[in-house]
């Protein structure tokens, strides 16, 4: 189903979020908003042996956050934290297809709800958190 703007990947994860949820006693989790639209995605991570082995998400905002949080969950899960810091807004977006210019933003909510979960991951393993990782208070384009 394709629909307007959004490919037929955007439109199924936005539809059928994969990993949606909470994880209990999660070994790391983050929680970022874009203080310009107000919405908010959280994400939960388990961890064994430095391999991400379960990923949920909550994500209260507009369908290309939920899409993006979705498909980010997906491309992390099994990987191990290195591998999962490396994944960019931008790869999130292209592995959907492609977002509309005017959502990309979107999906920089998921890329830092990623770091966000491994940021808290690693303060609570290591007692210092991601180097250099803050997420965006300012807003990122208008929208
Ligand atoms: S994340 Fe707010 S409009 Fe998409």
């Amino acid at each position: 189903m394709s629909m307007g703007p959004y490919s037929a990947k955007v439109m199924d994860h936005f539809m059928n979020p994969r990993n949606v949820g909470v994880i209990e006693n999660p070994d790391g989790v983050g929680e970022v908003g874009n203080p310009v639209c107000g919405d908010i995605m959280k994400m939960f991570i388990k961890v064994k042996d430095n391999i991400i082995t379960d990923v949920k998400f909550q994500t209260f905002g507009c369908g290309s956050a939920i899409a993006t949080s979705s498909m980010a969950t997906e491309l992390i899960k099994g990987k191990t934290i290195e591998e999962a810091l490396k994944l960019t807004n931008v790869a999130v977006a292209e592995a959907l297809d492609g977002l509309p210019k005017i959502k990309m933003h979107c999906s920089v909510l998921a890329e830092e709800a990623v770091q966000a979960a491994i940021d808290d991951y690693l303060k609570k393993t290591t007692g210092k958190g991601l180097p250099g990782f803050k997420p965006h208070d300012e807003p990122l384009q208008e929208h």
